[in-house]
């Protein structure tokens, strides 16, 4: 059974208990963050942290977030996540309980929050080898998704979308221009150069996009932070997407079309392999500490 946290306590799961006048529940009031931790260190929570602190700005919850590294390590140990290869946090925090009005409660009311752990796997090797498939679908999102709110049904719809015709990730496209996946950003290899969607209203802009444009400035691989038109993607040497559940994952075949010569190309796997190196050098630096 796994132990969650809920207002303030760490209890089993089957004990924690939300308000169906939750503002979460009935109105999707609330915003979340997804932390990864390797072998339970943390993978960069300050950038977590900031884009939590961001989110909840930006839709005017007022939540001191000072304590939510100490949760989400807490988190990880009580689950005995501490040797996982991968597990990730779920932070969420809505506005709270109070009876439902469009408006904001009128007397401020605690926000809920809610943070579980779990761990994932990532891929096999022959898999992530063999690369993945998606298909092109409108971008129904709101105008605002930058903010990491729980109003996730368009991205649902998506993935859903995918997962009806068997494939792995649905590209959203908005105006022409192919955005980002339902739950990781997007990228394309253009003339051997890395190719993500600039940081705007239109984009998540995500840790892991951040930390691969670093590493790939760091490698000497060119980047470039652009729309990537739908039509470019026919010619598309590569594409990949990157997020915390992700990592780097190459993207193969789009809507039916082999993607370059249909294989995992070299910009692809030299930003998975450095960003997996940044991986065991943080690990590491956490041990030094420890
Ligand atoms: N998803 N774009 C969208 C729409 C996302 O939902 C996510 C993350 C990302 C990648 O962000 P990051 O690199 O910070 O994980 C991009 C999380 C993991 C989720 O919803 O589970």
């Amino acid at each position: 059974m796994s132990t969650v946290y809920l207002g303030g306590d760490f209890v089993p799961k089957s004990e924690a208990v939300v308000s169906v006048d939750d503002r979460g529940f009935l109105l999707g009031d609330g915003v979340y963050e997804v932390v990864p931790f390797y072998e339970g260190v943390p993978f960069f929570m300050d950038r977590h942290l900031a884009r939590l602190r961001r989110s909840l700005a930006e839709v005017r919850i007022d939540f001191d977030t000072s304590g939510v590294p100490d949760v989400a390590r807490r988190l990880v140990t009580v689950n005995g996540l501490d040797r996982a290869d991968r597990s990730i946090v779920y932070l969420q925090v809505t506005r709270g309980v109070a009876p439902r009005t469009h408006y904001f409660p009128e007397k401020p009311v605690p926000p809920t929050v809610y943070g579980f752990a779990k761990a994932w796997s990532r891929p096999a090797d022959a898999v992530w080898n063999r690369g993945f498939t998606a298909i092109t679908v409108p971008d129904r999102r709101w105008m605002r998704v930058d903010i990491k709110t729980i109003n996730l049904l368009p991205n649902a719809l998506a993935f859903q979308a995918a997962k009806d015709v068997g494939v792995d990730d649905a590209i959203l496209v908005r105006d022409g221009v192919a955005i980002e996946g339902a739950h990781q950003n997007f990228w394309g290899v253009f003339d051997g150069t890395a190719v993500t969607h600039p940081e705007t209203n239109l984009v998540l802009s995500g840790i892991t996009r951040g930390v691969v444009l670093e590493v790939a400035r760091a490698q000497g691989i060119p980047v470039e932070e652009r729309p990537i038109q739908v039509e470019e993607l026919a010619h598309a040497e590569e594409l990949f997407f990157t997020g915390a559940t992700g990592e780097v994952r190459p993207c193969v075949q789009v809507d039916g079309k082999p993607i370059g010569d249909g294989r995992v190309g070299a910009v692809t796997r030299a930003l998975s392999d450095a960003f997996l190196a940044l991986v065991e050098r943080t690990k590491e630096a956490a041990a030094v500490v420890r």
